[in-house]
């Protein structure tokens, strides 16, 4: 069979299955199987598959139809331009979440900051993404689990990032030493209800996803320990999920009566991100 053969194959095995964007997930896997990019793919379409890379290449398929993230079966992931280490231990970042680095760059501008926090960090996408173009920030990135801040050292190392990001093992806030500037969370936020409909801790760690009966458990926490952390005139960022807005902003007013709150709606028109001030710009 021909590379163009299988990547046909594959396509109609993933379509069959319902995999959305069957066609880019067949190339995506041969390219992982082959070791090679785009443009060695394409130009090779006629050449014949080798046995052994038949194997491993229906092996990856066959994941990938048994419900496993390509971004787990290949290892990596890409997070506002830059490419990540990603496996089994870490929540795969969603372009979603990019919205909360954009929305860091924006106020960067406008706000003095010293030190900012990536609470929850997970794979380092957020803290990452953020030192790598901010290169005077003193950035910490927490987290509760030590495995995830494992691939987030991966990560700092890949993106030579390790002397300005400090990761810290710990309940969100409380291993900082020092007032922040500006928190910046994706904590998890999805009902245990919702995660057991979908199956949604089948790959992904459920410490990664579980925010409790109404999904709001630890965004509460992180507001409630913010109120000692954040320095005077500083700033959040909290990425939400769908219909959070308002009990997230009552939230927030409850532990900052005068912040300015502003919600801000992802590109699906979801809103997506809570941003609070403590002072106007
Ligand atoms: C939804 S994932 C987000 C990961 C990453 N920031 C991203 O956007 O891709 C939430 C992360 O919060 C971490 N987490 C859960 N509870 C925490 C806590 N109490 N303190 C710090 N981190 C926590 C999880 O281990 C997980 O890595």
């Amino acid at each position: 069979m021909t590379l163009k053969q299988v990547l046909d194959q594959a396509r109609q095995i993933f379509t069959t299955n319902r995999i959305e964007d069957a066609s880019l997930e067949g190339e995506i896997l041969l390219r992982h199987a082959l070791k090679i990019d785009r443009a060695g793919l394409y130009s090779e379409l006629d050449r014949e598959l080798g046995a052994d890379q038949k194997d491993v290449f229906w092996n990856l398929v066959q994941r990938r139809v048994s419900g496993e993230p390509t971004a787990y079966i290949t290892g990596r992931r890409e997070f506002y331009g830059l490419d990540f280490y990603i496996d089994h231990r870490v929540l795969i970042p969603r372009p979603e979440t990019e919205l909360l680095v954009e929305k860091a760059l924006e106020l960067a501008q406008t706000r003095t900051m010293v030190a900012v926090a990536d609470i929850g960090t997970g794979c380092g996408a957020i803290a990452i993404s953020l030192a790598r173009h901010l290169p005077r920030l003193k950035i910490y990135a927490s987290d509760v689990s030590a495995d995830a801040l494992e691939v987030a050292r991966i990560n700092c190392q890949k993106h030579g990032v390790v002397d300005r990001i400090q990761l810290r093992h710990g309940d969100m806030l409380e291993p900082l030493p020092e007032p922040i500037d500006l928190i910046m969370a994706n904590l998890p936020y999805v009902t245990g209800e919702e995660i057991s409909r979908a199956a949604l801790a089948d790959f992904e760690p459920l410490i990664a996803l579980n925010g409790g009966a109404d999904g709001l458990d630890k965004i509460k926490r992180l507001c409630e320990q913010a109120t000692d952390k954040l320095s005077h005139n500083g700033g959040m960022l909290l990425e939400i999920g769908l219909g959070q807005s308002r009990p997230v902003v009552s939230l927030i007013y409850r532990h900052f009566p005068s912040a300015s709150v502003e919600v801000i709606p992802d590109l699906q028109g979801i809103e997506r991100v809570v941003s609070l001030c403590l002072t106007p710009n």
